[in-house]
């Protein structure tokens, strides 16, 4: 597979793909209807990929979990030209943070080589084991309490120290157990597990070890990102009711088999987001928090993340202006940047 390198200018225009999930889905931040502020995101991001030079297939989409509209899995987006590449959004991981207008909400997406991403079918949920690269060898098959043993020897630091994310689901409750059962501290989080993966990747990540059932679009996204910041990931298809596992084990996919990131990403790509309300906590990454977007008096401000193969995360913030006062490169390009 061929290494995907993408020009300074289509990092930009991709950037403005985020960017115009937030931006679609800020009138809506508040509102309590985290349906729409999906669909809201979700037409945003359609409408800015129709002028980015890249020939994409949505591999990871957004909706069908949620019942919420559909970048669909297969759909080509870009103009055409450009990288052949796989796609993998999230238009808003954090529908209900947004709705709610509390932080940590943002419009996410990854891009890799054609054929790298993990293609979850029927699967809408994964088991998820996230850790540095310091952990390496560490598995998300093996009992917990040792791996906590195991994990915390890594880092030359007690077992009671370790703090771990958890998803705040009771389907994840034997992984609360088995962290509190040492002492060690549960980081628990009520949505949004792709922001706290990040910790757990990042070598200086506040997190040392996702782990938890939760979404496998987020989960494919993650991968790119963890690749990226020279992490670990592990995950095993998980699914939650018995029309999921209908599904799963009619398409002849194991839920027993462990994939491994290469699995889930098997080349090196870019990870995108934007925060469409305020992303904390971020400093141990290196990067100031992220501010939701913010309406100025001539149009409104985003923020967001990029991170690189190789691990380069940068933090930009870009003004778009109003339509009306807007340059013709529209909502896709960012008028002004820092
Ligand atoms: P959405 O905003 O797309 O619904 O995702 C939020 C989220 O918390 C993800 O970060 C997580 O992977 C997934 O939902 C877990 O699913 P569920 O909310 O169904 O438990």
């Amino acid at each position: 597979m061929l290494p995907l390198t993408l020009t300074d200018d289509l990092l930009q225009q991709i950037l403005g793909v985020t960017g115009a999930a937030a931006l679609a889905a800020t009138p809506l931040v508040g509102a309590g209807d985290r349906n729409a502020v999906d669909g809201a995101a979700v037409a945003g991001m359609r409408q800015a990929f129709s002028r980015v030079p890249i020939d994409g297939v949505i591999v990871v989409g957004e909706g069908e979990k949620d019942e919420a509209p559909l970048l669909h899995t297969g759909e080509r987006v870009g103009t055409g030209a450009g990288p052949r590449v796989d796609v993998a959004v999230d238009p808003v991981d954090g529908t209900r943070l947004a709705a709610e207008n509390r932080p940590g909400a943002i419009a996410v997406m990854s891009v890799a080589p054609r054929g790298s991403l993990f293609d979850p079918g029927p699967v809408f949920y994964l088991d998820k084991f996230v850790t540095s690269g310091a952990a390496a060898g560490l598995r998300l098959d093996a009992p917990t309490v040792d791996t906590l043993h195991e994990l915390a020897a890594r880092l030359d630091r007690s077992v009671t120290s370790l703090r771990v994310a958890i998803q705040d689901r009771p389907r994840n409750q034997a992984y609360v157990d088995a962290v509190r059962s040492v002492g060690a501290s549960v980081v628990s989080f009520r949505d949004g597990d792709v922001i706290p993966a990040l910790h757990a990747a990042h070598p200086r990540g506040s997190i040392d070890l996702l782990l938890g059932i939760g979404g496998a679009p987020e989960g494919v996204l993650t991968a790119v990102a963890v690749r990226a910041l020279g992490g670990i990931m592990q995950a095993r298809r998980s699914p939650q009711t018995p029309a999921e596992r209908g599904r799963t084990h009619a398409a002849g996919l194991s839920t027993v088999e462990v994939l491994e990131l290469a699995d889930l990403a098997a080349a090196d790509g870019y990870f995108f987001l934007t925060a469409v309300t305020d992303v904390e906590g971020l400093r141990e990454l290196g990067v100031d928090d992220l501010p939701g977007v913010r309406r100025l008096a001539t149009g409104s401000e985003t923020v967001s993340l990029l991170v690189s193969p190789g691990g380069g995360i940068r933090r930009q913030a870009d003004v778009h202006k109003r339509a009306a006062d807007a340059d013709p490169a529209g909502p896709g390009r960012p008028a002004t940047r820092e």
